[in-house]
């Protein structure tokens, strides 16, 4: 299973990838998350992706696209993967196709998380993190048991530097002009469903389930 998870900023691509991966025993690759650790970790990658990142705008291409095909190119890959925010270029989508092609690599389905602007600022702004095992939680759809403690590990939640309403609206501006064009691109290559992602976290898990025919 070789899944691309696609949505806006706070559509939710995280707290499903967890999930999925959780049921079909495939790998979770977050560009967004390789970029925080780099950080994290104080490398030269995680030195140029922070301005960017802080900014809400767009790690440049040619760095995105080496740090995939590194990854997409080890063997823990052939057991399946779900990308979380990559691609989110034309160029880094075009990058993908001739990755896939050179791992004999084939995509089953591309899933949109689709979710009207106006709720992702309130999704982004609210949500909690936990720094030991990454689970994101949100302070009034998916509230801890104890403020500031994670359910399932009892870690301490933090919230992500680039999720203030301003950052938002960049990350947000920069979504509709060079991502949004990617539904286009996947609609014609026949392998592109959208999920209603209004709903409840179950219920958006459900309906990704279901349109992996599982
Ligand atoms: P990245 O980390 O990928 O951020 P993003 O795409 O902006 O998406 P988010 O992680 O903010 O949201 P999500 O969809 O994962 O939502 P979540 O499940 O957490 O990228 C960060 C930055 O890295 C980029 O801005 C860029 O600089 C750089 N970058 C990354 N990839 C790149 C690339 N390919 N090229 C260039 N640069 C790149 O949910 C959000 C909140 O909502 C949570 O609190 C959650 O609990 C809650 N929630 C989830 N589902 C629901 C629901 N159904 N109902 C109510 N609340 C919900
Ligand atoms: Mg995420
Ligand atoms: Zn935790």
């Amino acid at each position: 299973m070789h899944i691309i998870l696609m949505g806006p900023p706070g559509a939710g691509k995280g707290t499903q990838a967890t999930n999925l991966v959780k049921r079909y025993g495939i790998l979770h690759i977050s560009t967004g998350d390789m970029f925080r650790e780099a950080v994290k970790e104080g490398t030269p990658l995680g030195k140029e992706a922070k301005s960017y990142m802080d900014a809400g705008k767009l790690v440049p291409d040619s760095v995105t696209i080496g740090i995939v095909r590194e990854r997409l190119s080890k063997p823990d890959c052939r057991k399946g993967f779900i990308l979380d925010g990559f691609p989110r270029t034309v160029e880094q989508a075009d990058a993908l196709g001739e990755i896939l092609k050179d791992n004999g690599l084939q995509l089953t389905a591309v899933l949109n998380i689709n979710v009207p602007t106006e709720d992702l600022i309130e999704r982004a702004v609210g949500r909690r993190i936990c720094k030991s095992c990454g689970h994101s939680f949100h302070v009034k759809f998916n509230p801890t048991k104890v403020e500031g403690v994670c359910d399932d590990c009892g870690g301490e939640t933090y919230q992500r530097a680039d999720d203030s309403a301003d950052t938002m609206k960049s990350r947000l501006s920069v979504y509709e002009s060079s991502t949004r064009p990617l539904i286009e691109y996947y609609r014609k290559a026949g392998v592109y469903k959208e999920i209603d992602g209004r709903q409840d976290i179950a219920k958006v898990e459900a309906d990704l389930s279901a349109a992996l025919g599982a």
